[in-house]
């Protein structure tokens, strides 16, 4: 009939109850995993800056945050340790009583398998220089001396329960050294989440005052160069041969271009990371007025989701849940 479209797309977005029907994208709390930071010194919480809304947790509010995200019903908990002394190899991260694995400890202990408990396996939080590994004597991260650390780290981590380790200290080999030593030490079961892509990223910014990182300089001689996709696709394969069992692209809003290619290339799990910085963009535009906060969450978490992340480390996990709750 001339005059009218032979088609007409907007039938399907007519009122709410059609769009919900023809949404091609879920978000669901199981999908979210929550990273939260257990500071060893805290005797209460400490806000974050640069993050509002998030906080260094003592050992007793993060057990309690880490209940609710069980009764939330979210896939995990992601956790960070601050600890109180620093020194050059990062020996707090090794040891069987330094904050992480004592954090590990509690929360298992909260929520034994009901949630699952991952924790951050990587030096930088530990160490006195802010590396994500060991030095050698020109100063330069020293791959394969920090390797045999994080084989240690993880088999004290899976002893303090925790369900998987991520990996996200961009060492060579990482994966297989982890995966070697929990094999031998009796943890065959213990997942690897490898930050199989992880680029050196500017926003990165506020997560380094969450866990009162000591570097000087930047990460660029073993993060990813953010010019490069292949690259992000090679460090893919090398971590699947290494027996990872999740992989997870990071940074996730400047990267979605990047999830997409690894989830049409493997045929594991793939998790984002939407990370401190894109969390600080929202939340500083929201506390000026200038977006709407909610939605500018869900848009953005549901974006992760649509370039192809079948699971989510987002600092607004139990936010997420509660906003979806009143829609
Ligand atoms: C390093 C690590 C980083 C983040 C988590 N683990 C990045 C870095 O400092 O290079 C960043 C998380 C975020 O920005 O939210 N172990």
């Amino acid at each position: 009939m001339p005059g009218f479209p032979d088609v007409r797309p907007r039938r399907l977005r007519s009122s709410a109850a059609m769009r919900r029907l023809v949404a091609e994208t879920t978000l669901e709390p199981r999908q979210l995993i929550l990273p939260m930071f257990i500071r060893e010194d805290a005797r209460e919480p400490i806000a974050i800056k640069s993050m509002p809304g998030v906080y260094q947790h003592t050992r007793d509010t993060a057990r309690k945050a880490v209940a609710e995200a069980a009764q939330l019903g979210l896939g995990g908990v992601m956790l960070f340790g601050v600890p109180t002394s620093k020194d050059e190899t990062g020996s707090g991260g090794v040891d069987p009583d330094g904050i992480l694995n004592v954090a590990i400890r509690d929360a298992v202990s909260e929520v034994g398998d009901s949630l699952l408990v991952m924790s951050d396996l990587c030096l930088d939080e530990f160490t006195s220089h802010g590396h994500c590994g060991v030095l050698d004597s020109a100063g330069r991260v020293d791959n394969d001396a920090t390797l045999k650390l994080y084989g240690e780290m993880g088999v004290v981590q899976a002893e303090a329960g925790a369900h998987a380790v991520g990996t996200s200290g961009c060492m060579d080999g990482q994966v297989g050294a982890v995966r070697t030593a929990l094999d031998m030490s009796g943890h065959p079961d213990t997942v690897i989440l490898a930050y199989a892509v992880k680029f050196a990223s500017a926003f990165y910014g506020p997560f380094r005052e969450a866990v009162d990182s000591a570097l000087q300089g930047d990460r660029k001689t073993y993060q990813q160069d953010n010019a490069n996709a292949r690259e992000a696709i090679r460090e893919v394969d090398l971590d699947l041969a290494e027996g990872a069992d999740i992989v997870m692209v990071k940074p996730a809003l400047a990267y979605l271009d990047i999830i997409r290619q690894v989830r049409d290339h493997v045929n594991v799990p793939v998790a984002a990371y939407n990370i401190s910085g894109e969390y600080a963009m929202v939340e500083a535009a929201a506390a000026n007025g200038w977006i709407d906060r909610d939605a500018a969450i869900l848009e953005t978490l549901t974006s992760i989701r649509r370039a192809g992340a079948d699971i989510i480390l987002t600092y607004w996990a139990a936010e997420a849940v509660r906003i979806l709750d009143r829609r």
